[in-house]
């Protein structure tokens, strides 16, 4: 396995590799999350390329960015591991040098959910993903439906930029208690990380009135409400319910609806989603389903 630190380096190694590339982009500390995006890489694609970089402009300024965790040599081990043939992973200074002032904004999408409590959230996303993508120059890239809405910004993205790039979306992957892996969950003391399983209850809680035939958007979304107030340590950003192309807040639940929320855990920022009715949606496929 490569390690290339500089653009210069990436691109003569990236002209080297043999057959179709895939990418993972990730911000490292990597658990089974990002690794499901490695072994799906790796099978549709003859090389695999990673990237490790905490992409400092997409975290505001009260944010964990001096936090972050970061683990690089197991990082970088458990990508050999896996089978990835070449990881990028530059320095702040080779991602944004001195005078860097180009920046990729998106309209609407990224001013709902996650962008309306993280302002420059997505504009940070998607600039580093431009550049990256730039520099990768992959076939096929790998994003999780952990992080639902930037799933959605980068496929917007590559859409409305035309960038020869295909975007594939990957399950989540749940510990077995149904908490989504997270590089952040470290921060949880072992009461938050009890507590924080109160996210992927409320969405299993939504899935189960969904499955009874529940289409009243406002009264899952009232129940999800009630189950997590019932946990002291919880505190709700958003609770959505929402049309999966526009994130438009639904009255009825058309199906597939993404179920979707912010809730803190103590000092903890966590997310997690679902989709309801999801069965014969076009992008089923894309999430380990049969293909139609
Ligand atoms: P990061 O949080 O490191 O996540 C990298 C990729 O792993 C993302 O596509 C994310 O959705 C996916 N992922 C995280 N947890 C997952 C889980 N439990 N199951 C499945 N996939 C999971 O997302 C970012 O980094 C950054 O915003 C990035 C795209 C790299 C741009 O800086």
């Amino acid at each position: 396995m490569q390690v290339a630190a500089t653009i210069a380096d990436m691109r003569l190694a990236r002209r080297k590799l043999p057959g179709t590339v895939g990418f993972v982009p990730t911000m490292g500390y990597l658990h089974e999350g990002h690794l499901a995006l490695v072994t799906r890489a790796r099978q549709e694609a003859d090389s695999v390329v990673a990237s490790i970089f905490v992409n400092p402009i997409q975290f505001g300024p009260q944010e964990d960015l001096a936090s972050y965790p970061r683990a690089p040599e197991r990082d970088l081990a458990m990508l050999e591991r896996e089978g990835v043939a070449l990881v990028f992973m530059p320095s702040a200074e080779e991602m944004y040098p001195s005078g860097y002032d180009t920046f990729v904004e998106m309209g609407k999408l990224t001013h709902r959910l996650e962008g309306a409590f993280r302002p420059g959230h997505f504009r940070g996303v998607t600039t580093v993903v431009a550049r990256l993508f730039n520099i990768v120059q992959p076939d096929r890239a790998y994003f999780g439906q952990k992080d639902a809405q930037q799933l959605m910004v980068i496929r917007k993205m590559v859409a409305d930029l035309a960038i020869p790039v295909e975007v594939v979306a990957v399950p989540t992957v749940r510990e077995p208690d149904g908490l989504a892996m997270s590089s952040r969950n470290i921060y949880l003391n072992p009461q938050e990380r009890q507590a924080a399983t109160v996210l992927s209850k409320a969405l299993f809680l939504a899935q189960g009135l969904y499955a009874q035939g529940e289409r009243d958007a406002q009264k899952v979304r009232q129940q999800m409400i009630s189950l997590i107030r019932s946990e002291p340590l919880a505190t709700i950003d958003y609770v959505s319910i929402a049309d999966v192309q526009t994130l438009d807040e639904l009255d009825a639940i058309v199906c597939p609806a993404l179920a979707s929320m912010a809730v803190r855990i103590g000092k903890v920022h966590l997310i997690d989603n679902i989709l309801l009715g999801d069965e014969g949606h076009p992008n089923r496929k894309e999430r380990g389903g049969p293909a139609s």
